[in-house]
């Protein structure tokens, strides 16, 4: 795994939109997996202004989200779906049937989790994997103890996740309790990989990845074996991590 250190938040943005950009430049019909949450919103902000710039069409594109809570329909003004449309879909010429998101209102869940595995599958696999790291080491919502073996799935908010989250909805009770997730194993096919992680609230969870031992209990610990990933993070995320990275 190739390590990034940029100044700051803004840095760690422009560069991983650059690298997606040039993904899309490259392969004009690529699948991009994508995130939601608080670090890729300045990177999505820089997708779209130099896609723009370069006259890029996200027209070929297919897009995948790592998850979606259950029991918001896209709609709602705090589901995933909606992130997206603001922050990217409504900015870009991505055709609204090549934005794949799981479907939080799935009568089926299980039914609903092979479904999207087989539209992952159908589109060739993700070419590109955006990923941001939760403090006890999450990628997507597959928490500590997650199988690296796992495809999408469902699962339980942690209380730690929920309570994260809690910002952006009204009040803590209404922070859903499950979600559907990509799993590990449906993030870790995915040809490259780029995990996003800015600011002192994910200085520990760096510093336990930089001692570099691999363990479900770490999630984003499953990148280290990972033959194309990056970790792009600004000083602040790396401030307890500086000297074992230079040992
Ligand atoms: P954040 O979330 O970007 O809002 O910090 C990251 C994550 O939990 O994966």
């Amino acid at each position: 795994m190739k390590w990034i250190q940029v100044k700051n938040y803004t840095e760690m943005s422009q560069l991983a939109a650059r690298i997606m950009t040039e993904k899309i430049a490259e392969k004009p019909n690529a699948t991009l997996g994508l995130a939601t949450g608080g670090t890729p919103e300045q990177m999505y902000r820089w997708l779209r202004e130099y896609s723009a710039e370069r006259q890029l069409s996200f027209r070929d594109v297919q897009t995948f989200n790592l998850d979606e809570y259950i029991g918001l329909g896209r709609e709602h003004p705090n589901s995933y779906y909606q992130y997206m449309r603001t922050h990217l879909f409504a900015h870009i010429d991505l055709p609204e049937a090549h934005a794949h998101l799981p479907n939080g209102l799935a009568a089926d869940v299980n039914a609903e989790c092979l479904r999207y595995e087989a539209l992952i599958e159908q589109a060739g696999g993700i070419d590109l994997q955006l990923l941001g790291v939760g403090k006890n080491g999450h990628i997507g919502f597959n928490e500590p103890g997650t199988p690296f073996t796992s495809r999408t799935h469902l699962v339980q908010l942690t209380e730690s996740t929920r309570a994260a989250n809690a910002c952006y909805f009204s009040s803590l009770e209404a922070v859903p309790t499950h979600a559907i997730t990509m799993g590990i194993a449906t993030i870790t096919k995915s040809k490259e990989i780029l995990l996003l992680a800015s600011g002192r609230e994910k200085a520990n969870v760096l510093a336990e990845l930089m001692r570099g031992e691999v363990t479900e209990e770490l999630p984003a610990s499953v990148l280290l074996n990972h033959a194309n990933a990056t970790i792009i993070a600004d000083e602040d995320a790396l401030a307890f991590s500086i000297v074992a990275k230079r040992k």
